[in-house]
């Protein structure tokens, strides 16, 4: 949820770290600080609440804290309220210890008390000061090096984390602990980087260490070592990132989550391209064989948020296509509810940073199981595709935006694939319809461009509607889906009351909120249900509700209903969503920017949620 940026080398620290953090803030927003050290002088801290301009003005873009060392952190608060006490990083009573840290100590209260009785203070609320002591503590008594400290203090910590630790006895070194939450370190031209996420070293360097489970580091200049929780060194391969610098820029457009937006045709095309050959599905990549296909006797989609949304719409592609069960969960629901799993099951945990923790723990329990799982993972290298048996990268490129727009699209594309391919393995469809299928998601690229060329007509709508106290979006079958996605685009990022319903479920109930005025916004791909919605909708109008309408070109009549309608060019069914929901992000979009809202950082959001 926090973000992580920690350098050693010869250049200054200060202005790295800060230009770091600034790549991170979509991750956590609420209080920023850094520690830097210049050679074999002491450590300074500082910190600021707020953004973190606050803290590079308070630093003058870190000038004025010299030093060739440091860590910095950016926070989304857990543990105590915003402010500076509460900020990273946090040192130990006598300034031996600083460290910043991601993730959550659940038996902090235990540690806190053992340590107040061994006479440490604490001036904070944070579980981080519980782990800075507790590597103190072990640090003094075993007089051992920073590495025994840091192993004795993992073994205590229940939880997650990701740690960067400075010890004042080893100038211009970092160490590095990691468990359950993200971390990578990276090595250029005689420097080192520590970042919990890629674009935030990606302007210094492409070749980067994944640090797993229960690891540690040592990071000097240009030269990192890795030891297991047995203090034993080990040995990492070099990775190289392939993401672009340039990505993970606004590139001239006013947000990032507009940026990521206009991204979508290259995103769904590179994902779409990156499994055909030939002009047929190949998931040989993947390394899924037919004959394992075969085998499968139920899937089970489990995720959150947004990718939640994605298995709810692909559930109804693959069980109308392959015919074989599908269950969408929620991963915070199934990981504690003692599921009962089928042996034949393959469960697809989808994420878009691969961190989720929720949707780690699922595929965790899922593995323990003997389940088989395969990741649809955005982020390289994240800890759901590093542990899932197999993994479908989507291309989506690095996603910046709290509010998910081109990952979305990109993890839908995946889930076709998938159900095609198993439909044709499991002969289900034909010959014949598997190549319709694999066409017309060939043109949904440019179907997706021609919804964002004619955005105009939606800033519009959504400037008149940027005052509406509640938002309703209803619709059947993957319309719902569909519905429940635009729903939470609008809450997220505009702080509008939104909620989205299974049309035919409305007169169970909900259709007493429905005042004069209320806007209802009704979600049509669906040829089969077509007339069902169009009569809730009705019925929503005759109780006062202003009405939209989203659905394919062709479908005048709805304008006899709805008081203004939204046109998406005509697709297969099944794949309806991956164009009705450009009109509802753009909605969302210029809502919020009508509101004059923080688009990309909406309040009490991070991007990957690696707390449960
Ligand atoms: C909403 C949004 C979230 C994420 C959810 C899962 O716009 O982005 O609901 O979809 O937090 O995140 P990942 O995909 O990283 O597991």
């Amino acid at each position: 949820m926090c973000g992580i940026v920690g350098f050693t080398g010869n250049h200054q620290a200060a202005p790295i770290l800060l230009d770091g953090l600034s790549k991170l803030e979509y991750r956590g927003y609420d209080s920023a600080g850094i520690a830097i050290r210049s050679g074999e002088g002491k450590t300074e801290v500082i910190k600021a609440k707020g953004r973190l301009k606050v803290l590079a003005e308070k630093t003058n873009g870190g000038e004025s804290v010299p030093g060739t060392c440091g860590i910095g952190h950016t926070r989304w608060a857990t543990h105590g309220e915003p402010s500076e006490n509460n900020a990273h990083p946090h040192v130990s009573d006598d300034g031996n210890v600083v460290a910043v840290h991601n993730g959550i100590i659940e038996n902090y209260q235990e540690l806190k008390d053992k340590l107040l009785r061994k006479g440490y203070t604490f001036y904070s609320e944070t579980d981080t000061e519980v782990a800075v002591k507790l590597v103190d503590y072990y640090y003094k008594k075993y007089e051992g090096t920073p590495v025994d400290a840091i192993n004795h203090a993992m073994v205590r910590i229940r939880g997650s984390y990701a740690l960067a630790i400075m010890f004042k006895d080893y100038p211009e070194e970092l160490y590095v602990a990691r468990k359950d939450s993200p971390m990578i370190l990276g090595v250029a031209d005689g420097e080192s980087y520590v970042a919990s996420d890629v674009p935030a070293i990606l302007k210094y360097t492409r070749n980067v260490y994944y640090i797993g489970n229960l690891e540690m580091a040592r990071v000097r200049k240009g030269e990192i070592t890795f030891y297991n929780l047995d203090g034993e060194e080990i040995q990492k391969e070099m990775k190289t990132i392939e993401w672009d610098a340039e990505a993970a820029e606004k590139a001239g457009f006013e947000h990032f989550m507009m940026k990521e937006i206009h991204e979508q045709p290259k995103a769904v095309r590179d994902t779409l391209n990156s499994v055909l050959k030939d002009g047929q599905i190949d998931l040989s990549e993947i390394g899924l064989s037919d004959e394992e296909i075969q085998e499968i006797s139920q899937v089970y989609i489990i995720a959150c948020g947004s990718a939640y949304h994605v298995g709810m719409a692909s559930q109804y592609v693959f069980e109308d296509m392959v015919r074989v069960p599908v269950r969408v969960e929620l991963a915070s629901e199934f990981r504690y509810r003692n599921p009962i799993l089928d042996q034949k099951a393959l469960a697809v945990i989808i994420s878009q940073s691969g961190e989720t923790a929720d949707s780690l723990a699922a595929l965790r329990l899922c593995k323990n199981e003997g389940i088989r799982t395969m990741g649809i993972v955005n982020v390289v290298g994240s800890s759901i595709a590093r542990e899932a048996d197999n993994v479908f990268y989507t291309l989506a490129g690095p996603e910046i935006s709290v509010a998910t727009t081109k990952a979305y699209s990109t993890q839908l594309i995946a889930a076709y694939v998938l159900a095609i391919q198993f439909a044709k393995v499991k002969g289900t469809i034909s010959e014949e319809q598997y190549c319709t299928y694999i066409k017309e998601l060939e043109t949904l690229p440019d179907k997706i461009q021609r919804i964002i060329d004619d955005k105009e007509r939606l800033q519009w709508f959504a400037s008149k509607q940027a005052n509406s106290k509640d938002v309703f979006f209803i619709g059947r079958g993957i319309d719902y889906a569909i519905s429940m996605e635009g729903s939470l685009k609008m809450k997220e990022i505009s702080y509008i009351h939104s909620e989205a319903y299974a049309a035919g479920e409305l007169k169970h109930g909900t259709i007493s909120l429905i005042e004069d005025g209320t806007l209802v916004i009704g979600v049509l791909t669906q040829p089969a249900l077509y007339e069902k919605t169009v009569s809730n909708m009705v019925e929503c109008k005759s109780r006062g509700a202003y009405l939209m309408g989203l659905t394919t070109f062709g479908n005048y009549n709805i304008e006899d209903t709805a008081d203004f309608t939204v046109y998406i060019p005509k697709t297969d069914p099944h794949f309806a969503t991956s164009l009705a929901v450009i009109p509802l992000q753009l909605l969302g979009y210029f809502v919020s920017v009508a509101k004059g809202l923080d688009v990309d950082k909406p309040r009490n959001l991070a991007k990957s949620v690696t707390v449960e």
